[in-house]
């Protein structure tokens, strides 16, 4: 059996079918707020225990005024989901995110003027839609995302927080995080002639990313069929049909149900069509599926659980009149006043304010990507990887935890033993670990554990192993908190493995 059938065998995430609910599908776009982008650490895999004040940037876009649209009455009657935009390098996520925020009114023509005479100053005509997303020198000049690009625009059902991941592979560790705060994926591939093959391949990431997405917690899938206006494509059934029908089985390999969580269409996101409104016949005439804003607004939400206890992986922490730090809510919900723990300090902290989406909020529930400004804490004693976390039932914080792994490829000639060393990502976390014991190697055919004793795993393996961090980090058994027990070992820049957290030491 190969790697991806003997995944598809034990799926790691199998544990959670979404079932949510389902949205009026007549919304129509409406007004967007504000951008920025926050500087993630941890690229390139190295570990960082970073106690440097974060750097926030505010993109140029204009932020709009209406923030009564976003009061608490409004609020509750608009449900709100993060959207990681992921795939390989140059696949056109942010030129999609770009003309997503534009085709919203958010930028206007004389910002995408000043952004086309810019591009084409740096010979990267092309890239003037990417420019929305793309907002610091680096990204322009090179015309590759680095950062984890945020936006957030609205419908009439839904907000969203758009999250623009960079597909060179040099940053996975950016797309890890990214992909870990979000509800559902955007997955963009290139239809240009050799340029879909180059992602699919292996190596290519638009393999990693779906893997790396489905272990992460992103529960569905649009894959938008980019680039269908380039002339090597020119909107052709065959190159659609072809993508799709190699797509589809990966996507069931890395453990995505296809029927239920997957949904193909086609689009141009730099002419901006199929997105807001549903192609031409003229210029597609077999494509009877909706557009993307359609697609967008009709996808389930997770069921999020506002009564459990408060638990909000910190990403970023900054100085703004006390203590700022961010993150997605996870469990829980969090309104003024309340008094929480930095965990694993065990830091009795009080919640001074809170903002979503830039807005000042009384209340938040979970997913909702979040400031918090704290009173009884410096910012130098908070780590990314921190949590916040409810008093009454702290986090575990643990050096050591149980985990159930299934070996994806390792790098050549290495074998997969005690000792191994990794780094592990497991929500915010970005850790160096070392695998201090193979417990059972489990059988991917019966699910069982096999009675031999194992000493070693080859690739596609699942075992049961014990693994230790050199610093306290908080994580959760991925059957009670699957978002906070979930994770990736990757070394040397490679995923290597995908694992859950199946035991923690008893407190
Ligand atoms: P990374 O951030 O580096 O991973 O790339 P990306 O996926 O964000 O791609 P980006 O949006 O920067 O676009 C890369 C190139 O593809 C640019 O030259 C875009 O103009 C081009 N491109 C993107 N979308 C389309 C499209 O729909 N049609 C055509 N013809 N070109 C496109
Ligand atoms: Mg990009």
């Amino acid at each position: 059996m190969d790697i991806e059938a003997e995944i598809r065998e034990l799926q790691l995430d199998s544990a959670e079918d979404s079932n949510g609910v389902t949205n009026p599908e007549d919304a129509k776009p409406e007004e967007v707020e504000m951008t920025d982008k926050v500087e993630v650490e941890g690229m390139k895999d190295e570990v960082h225990r970073n106690s440097q004040p974060a750097k926030v940037k505010d993109k140029e876009a204009a932020a709009v005024e209406d923030v009564e649209a976003l009061d608490e009455k409004g609020k509750e009657k608009k449900r709100h989901l993060n959207v990681v935009f992921i795939g390989h390098v140059d696949a056109g996520k942010s030129t999609t995110g770009g003309q997503i925020l534009f085709l919203s009114g958010q930028v206007d023509d004389r910002t995408i003027q000043k952004y086309e005479k810019e591009a084409k100053d740096k010979s990267r005509e092309s890239w003037y839609m990417a420019y929305i997303m793309d907002t610091n020198e680096e990204e322009r000049v090179k015309g590759k995302t680095v950062e984890v690009g945020r936006a957030h625009f609205e419908t009439e059902t839904t907000r969203f927080t758009i999250l623009d991941a960079p597909g060179h592979k040099s940053y996975v560790p950016n797309m890890i995080s990214g992909a870990s705060q979000a509800d559902i994926g955007v997955l963009v591939i290139s239809a240009r002639k050799g340029e879909f093959e180059t992602g699919y391949e292996r190596g290519g990431q638009t393999r990693e990313h779906v893997q790396l997405a489905k272990t992460l917690g992103v529960a569905k899938l649009l894959v938008v069929v980019n680039k269908m206006d380039d002339h090597t494509v020119n909107w052709s059934k065959e190159r659609y049909d072809e993508i799709e029908s190699k797509m589809s089985p990966f996507l069931k390999s890395s453990g995505y149900n296809v029927k239920k969580d997957v949904q193909f269409l086609p689009i141009s996101g730099l002419i901006g069509t199929n997105m807001k409104t549903r192609v031409d016949k003229s210029i597609c005439p077999w494509w009877n599926g909706p557009c993307l804003f359609e697609a967008l607004d009709r996808i389930e939400v997770p069921l999020r659980d506002p009564k459990g206890p408060f638990r909000m992986p910190i990403i970023d922490k900054f100085k703004d009149m006390g203590t700022v730090v961010m993150g997605k809510v996870e469990s829980g919900s969090v309104c003024e006043g309340d008094s929480l723990l930095v965990m694993p300090n065990k830091a009795q902290v009080k919640v001074v304010a809170v903002y979503c989406d830039e807005n000042k909020v009384r209340c938040a529930g979970p997913g909702e990507n979040l400031r918090i400004r704290l009173s009884g804490i410096e910012d130098e004693d908070i780590l990314s990887g921190f949590v916040l976390s409810s008093v009454a039932k702290p986090i575990p914080a643990v050096t050591e935890f149980t985990a159930q792994l299934q070996i994806l490829e390792l790098l050549e000639n290495a074998i997969f033993t005690a000792g191994y060393k990794a780094v592990l990502h497991i929500h915010s976390i970005v850790e160096e670990c070392e695998i201090v014991e193979l417990l059972q190697q489990i059988d991917p055919k019966t699910r069982k554990p096999m009675k031999k004793k194992v000493l070693f795993v080859k690739n596609g393996a699942f075992v049961v192993c014990r693994v230790q961090v050199e610093n306290t980090i908080c994580v959760e058994k991925f059957a009670d908190f699957p978002q906070l027990g979930r994770f990736t070992l990757r070394t040397e820049g490679k995923t290597i493995a995908v694992g859950k957290v199946t035991d923690l030491p008893s407190a």
